[in-house]
C-alpha cells in the first residue's frame, strides 16, 4: 500500500472556534484506491476536517494537499476542480429538483469550465450537455434499481435512503479522485448498511479513494483499509481496523464518554 501514490496529505491541520480547538494539529495520509475511515466521538472534529479539506472552513493553520497540489487558501470551487467531492452529514439534496437534475449539478463544474458563453460555441455545449446526461446513467448504474426509476422524481418524495443515495450520485458525477463521505449509513437499516458497504467497495474498485466517516463500527471494521481514530480535535490512533480496534486508548474515548453520559 505505501508505494502507492499519495492522494491526500494533511500536516499539523489545526481549527479553532473562539477557545475550542476543533482540530489539533491533525496529521493523514491517503493513498491512491484506499478506504481510509475517520472514526471518533460525537465532536471529535471529524465533520471540521472534511470542511477544512473541501474548502467549507479555512484552517487555523496546517497544510492539505492534493495530489502535491496545496489546498488551503484555494475556493471550494477550485477544490472540486483538483478532485475532491464530498457528502454531508447532513444530507443536502434540492428538494424541488428530481433525482436527475440533482445529480446534474455535480457535473456542473466540469462542464462548464473554459466555456465562453453557450451561444457562440453551441457544439460544445450540446456535447457538454450530452456527456452530462451519461455521466448521470453512469454515477447511477453503482445503485441499479434504487434510484433508476425514481430519476424523474423530487427529491422530496424519496426515502431517507434514497436521498443519500442521490446525493452520493452527484459526488460521483463531478468525477472526483477523492471522495469524502460524512456517515452516509447515518439512519439506514442493517440491508440497507450492506449495500452502503457494497457500494464504497464498488466506488474504490472503480479507482476512487475513498475517506469516510462513519460511526457502525462493523461496517468500518469490514470496510476500511485502515481506520483514524481523533477524540478532541487530537488523532489519537491509527492503523489496521484489527489494530485500532483493540487499542485501549480507543476503548477509553469510546466507553470513557459513554460511561460519562450514562
Ligand atoms: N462552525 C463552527 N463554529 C463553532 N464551533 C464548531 C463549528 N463547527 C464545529 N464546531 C465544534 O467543533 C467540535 C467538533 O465538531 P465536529 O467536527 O462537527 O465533530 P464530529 O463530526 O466529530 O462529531 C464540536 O465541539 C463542534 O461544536
Ligand atoms: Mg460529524
Amino acid at each position: 500500500m505505501s508505494d502507492r501514490r499519495l492522494v491526500l496529505e494533511i500536516r499539523g491541520l489545526t481549527r479553532r472556534f473562539g477557545g475550542l480547538t476543533a482540530v489539533d494539529r491533525f496529521d493523514v495520509d491517503v493513498r491512491e484506491g484506499e478506504i481510509v475511515s475517520l472514526v471518533g466521538p460525537n465532536g471529535a472534529g471529524k465533520t471540521t476536517v472534511f470542511n477544512l479539506i473541501s474548502g467549507v472552513l479555512k484552517p487555523t493553520s496546517g497544510s492539505v494537499r492534493m495530489l502535491r497540489t496545496e489546498l488551503v487558501g484555494q475556493p471550494a470551487h477550485r477544490i472540486t476542480r483538483l478532485g475532491v467531492a464530498r457528502t454531508f452529514q447532513n444530507i443536502r439534496v434540492f428538494a424541488q429538483l428530481t433525482v436527475r437534475e440533482n445529480i446534474l449539478l455535480g457535473t456542473h463544474h466540469w462542464t462548464h469550465s473554459g466555456m465562453l458563453g453557450s451561444a457562440t460555441f453551441w457544439p460544445a455545449t450540446v456535447r457538454a450537455e450530452r456527456a452530462a446526461q451519461a455521466e448521470v446513467d453512469t454515477a447511477i448504474e453503482l445503485f441499479r434499481e434504487r434510484l433508476k426509476p425514481r430519476l424523474d422524481d423530487p427529491a422530496f418524495a424519496l426515502s431517507y435512503a434514497n436521498r443519500r443515495r442521490t446525493e452520493i450520485a452527484r459526488a460521483l458525477a463531478a468525477r472526483p479522485k477523492l471522495l469524502l463521505l460524512d456517515e452516509p449509513a447515518a439512519g439506514m437499516n442493517p440491508y440497507e448498511r450492506i449495500e452502503i458497504a457494497g457500494l464504497i467497495r464498488a466506488m474504490r474498485d472503480r479507482g476512487l479513494t475513498i475517506f469516510l466517516i462513519e460511526h457502525h463500527m462493523p461496517l468500518v471494521m469490514e470496510i476500511s483499509d485502515r481506520v483514524v481514530v481523533m477524540d478532541h480535535g487530537v488523532k489519537i490512533a491509527e492503523g489496521l481496523p484489527k489494530e485500532v480496534h483493540s487499542n485501549p486508548r480507543v476503548v477509553e474515548a469510546y466507553l470513557g464518554r459513554r460511561a460519562a453520559s450514562a
